[in-house]
């Protein structure tokens, strides 16, 4: 199959969503936990976390237009300027998929998919704790893209929790350990298997193919 630009602008909706959100291939499951100023949790999957920097640790996701539909988690960071990222355990991916679904503000998805609340030091927001590896963010910056509408908002991390058995002494994470899931489009999730780590990549240095 090849597809022209053409040919995907003329495409049915929710055939060309399907495609387009799939094609850069495994993204990985977090959930957005926040609280309002008033105190009401609220929790969402979000498949576009990305890294930007590790010094300092900066972490980033994108959130979809806020324009019409109301977007809670935009609301509860803009009023509060902290956030939680938590990683989605195989174990609880359908829980993880249904906080998608449009509850009204003042309806947690914390209790609508049964998982937990965490709390650790003075951070307000909600960590998952089901959830292995996790971490508390501030608000540092705000990207608008102004081609779609959507916004880039950028964390710096303050906590970061992640289980002494799945880290080596250089820092390497072995995420199918974790159990961590993966996500394709919108729909569909994937268990990661670990299958190889190599050295830095220097071309005097390079193995034989
Ligand atoms: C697999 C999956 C991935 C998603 N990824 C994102 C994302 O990266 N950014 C985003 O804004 N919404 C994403 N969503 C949609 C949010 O989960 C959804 O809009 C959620 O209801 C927002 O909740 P809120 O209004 O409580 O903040 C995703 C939904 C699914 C099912």
């Amino acid at each position: 199959m090849l597809l022209t630009n053409q040919d995907i602008k003329e495409l049915e909706k929710v055939k060309r969503l399907n495609i387009i959100n799939s094609i850069t291939g495994i993204k990985p499951a977090n959930l957005v936990g926040t609280k309002s100023a008033s105190g009401q949790t609220n929790l969402a999957i979000i498949s576009s976390v990305v890294h930007l920097g590790s010094n300092p640790a900066l972490i980033g996701f994108i959130m979809r237009p806020t324009g019409t539909v109301p977007r809670h988690t935009y609301e509860n960071i803009k009023e509060t300027g902290v956030y939680t990222i938590n990683h989605v355990h195989e174990s609880f991916i359908k829980q993880a998929h249904y906080t998608s679904a449009k509850f009204d503000r003042e309806e947690s998805e914390f209790n609508a998919v049964k998982l937990t609340e965490e709390y650790f030091d003075s951070c307000t927001a909600p960590f998952v704790k089901e959830s292995q590896l996790k971490m508390s963010l501030s608000l540092v910056e705000e990207v608008s893209i102004k081609i779609n509408g959507t916004i880039m908002l950028i964390g710096e991390i303050q906590q970061l929790i992640i289980p002494d058995e799945v880290i080596t002494e250089e820092g390497h994470i072995d995420l199918s350990k974790l159990k961590t899931a993966g996500i394709s489009g919108l729909n569909s999730y994937y268990g990661l298997t670990h299958l190889d780590t190599f050295p830095y990549a220097r071309k005097e240095e390079l193995p034989d193919f």
